[in-house]
């Protein structure tokens, strides 16, 4: 069965392009995400993980771990590392998981065998630091994610988490929220002191409380 959202995601032993990775104790309090990529020397992937690594500090601002994954062995990871500082201009900055003998993609359903039966899809599982999955993406193989678009819902999850919102389209940090319809409008009186526009009684709209 899929890992679903408020699952607690499995825990996995692998090698990567950093060594030995036990999953749950290299995530400790840090926010995670594990994307996997179909193979190793293709070019979408290439320009993926050249992406990612540009955004690291990004990830880290918000204290997401980022990794990734492919079915090669880690000889193959380091040589491809060298492909990507060449074409994309950037050192591939976070591990890479060997996962050759499949333990994580199958334990995280990442083949999707009417897709492709020894390669993975592109997933992306984005971990809470209390290891629950907290969203997911599936791409397939012909399309490279838009990892502007998971930071952004990156900051959606780490907002909504602490705050009785709720992020409406297009969102993105800095405007308005929409308040949660299970609070009361006596209870978001006290809770937004910034005040909120109430549109219909379940749509009341209020600037971003974190800031
Ligand atoms: C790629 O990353 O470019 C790719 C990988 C597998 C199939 C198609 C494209």
């Amino acid at each position: 069965m899929a890992i679903q959202i408020g699952d607690t995601v499995p825990d996995f032993e692998q090698d990567s392009t950093e060594g030995r990775i036990r999953f749950h104790e290299w995530l400790g309090d840090s926010w995670g995400i594990l994307f996997s990529h179909p193979k190793d020397f293709t070019p979408v992937c290439t320009t993926e993980l050249g992406a990612v690594a540009r955004l690291k500090p990004e990830f880290e601002k918000r204290n997401v771990k980022v990794i990734g994954l492919s079915v090669d062995p880690v000889s193959d990871h380091r040589a491809w590392a060298g492909d990507i500082k060449e074409t994309q201009g950037v050192e591939l900055n976070f591990p890479l998981i060997a996962d050759a003998d499949r333990t994580v993609s199958d334990k995280y359903g990442m083949i999707h065998p009417n897709a492709d039966d020894t390669l993975t899809v592109r997933s992306v599982f984005i971990i809470g630091p209390d290891k629950k999955l907290k969203a997911s993406l599936t791409y397939p193989a012909s399309t490279g994610r838009n990892f502007d678009e998971i930071l952004r819902l990156v900051d959606s999850l780490q907002l909504t988490a602490v705050h009785k919102v709720a992020t409406p389209v297009n969102w993105k940090h800095g405007d308005d929220c929409i308040i949660v319809p299970s609070l009361s409008d006596e209870e978001a009186d006290k809770l937004f002191p910034k005040g909120y526009k109430r549109i219909k009684p379940y749509l009341r709209v209020t600037p971003q409380p974190n800031l």
